[in-house]
């Protein structure tokens, strides 16, 4: 039986692609290379297409045996889905329909679906549980919380099983160095300071330093993308095993601010990375901190990469490898 992961060339998708091939999985692919990279899959069966096409999806379905989908085809820029949110509620809660209905249709049962903190909005309690009130602050968290119900209500009628999973912040790379973080235009954290220490960047700008944490700079919860990877595979062989639809955080369970992060990056790399304060950026929580006791207990998940040095010291060594990360 073969797992199809949609989105398997972006950045998490591929590194749960490296998992699944390390694992002995058959793998089968769908990505639209809007965002994905050739060069980042290990492997797999490769088809080149949309979720919202049809026609490529009964063909994925109808030449291979797939009992279960791992998603995480979406977009996922929060400040260009506040200003742009129907594209995020055509494209992140379309495709995603499109899917369901092929795996109705061709009576596949078990699907991994990639949701995000995002989900949660500005929360009332750190750690966040699970069953803290959602209410997100921009219309990527909402196309995301819009799907979780969606899926709630397939399970009901179509009996297909789900396990969401709210990723906190996803950060590092594959321990081998061959793939890694790579988003046009970049604008995640970790990979901007690194472009500063290989001199790409002059500076690395810190959004905010009012905010009501140590050190005034907010605060994330920051977990391996091959931990993320992990997790999957469980809540997929746990779902085969016949266990219910649930929804897990998955993070480390501790939070460190931009200038922690910042300053572990200089020790990580030996540079003195420049770093300036600006404006707060726009929708940033304060804090964002994951409770994933219920993953650890319910899938058996136990990070790997759970330390700080090591997620920025995994990133680095891609880094350093592709400066100019996949050159296409
Ligand atoms: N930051 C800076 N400077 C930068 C880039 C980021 O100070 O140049 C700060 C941000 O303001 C934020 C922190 O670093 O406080 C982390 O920012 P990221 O953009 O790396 O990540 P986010 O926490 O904004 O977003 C991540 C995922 C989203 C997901 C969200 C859930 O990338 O997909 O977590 O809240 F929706």
């Amino acid at each position: 039986m073969a797992i199809l992961v949609c989105g398997g060339a972006g950045y998490i998708g591929s590194h749960m692609v490296a998992e699944l091939l390390e694992k002995g999985e058959e793998v089968v692919v769908l990505d639209n290379f809007q965002k994905g990279h050739h060069d980042a899959l290990m492997g797999g069966k490769l088809y080149c297409g949309d979720l919202r096409d049809d026609v490529i999806l009964s063909k994925v379905f109808t030449e291979n045996t797939i009992d279960a989908v791992i998603d995480f085809a979406a977009d996922s820029l929060v400040g260009e889905s506040v200003v742009e949110p129907l594209k995020y509620f055509e494209n992140n809660i379309g495709s995603t329909v499109n899917l369901l209905k092929a795996m109705r249709d061709h009576k596949v049962k078990y699907i991994v679906f990639s949701s995000t903190a995002a989900t949660y909005g500005e929360p009332d309690n750190i750690p966040i549980l699970e069953s803290d009130k959602t209410f997100p602050t921009n219309p990527y968290g909402e196309s995301k919380l819009c799907v979780e119900k969606i899926l709630k209500w397939c399970d009901n009628a179509y009996g297909i099983k789900y396990t969401a999973l709210r990723y906190f912040n996803a950060a590092g790379a594959h321990v081998s160095s061959k793939i890694g973080e790579d988003h046009r235009p970049e604008s995640h954290l970790i990979p901007i300071i690194l472009q500063v220490a290989l001199g790409q960047r002059e500076k690395i700008m810190i959004f905010g330093d009012d905010y009501k944490t140590e050190d005034g700079t907010c605060v994330r919860d920051y977990v391996h993308v091959t931990d993320l990877a992990s997790a999957h595979l469980l809540a997929v062989k746990r779902l085969r095993r016949g266990e219910d639809s649930i929804t897990c955080n998955l993070g480390n369970g501790k939070g460190f601010s931009v200038a922690q992060v910042i300053e572990a990056t200089r020790k990580v790399t030996g540079i003195n990375i420049k770093a300036e304060m600006a404006p707060r950026r726009a929708g940033d929580p304060a804090v964002l901190i994951a409770s994933s006791d219920k993953a650890k207990e319910v899938l058996g998940w136990e990070p790997k990469y759970a330390s700080l040095e090591t997620i920025i010291e995994t990133a680095w060594n891609w880094h350093k490898g592709h400066p100019q990360g996949y050159i296409k």
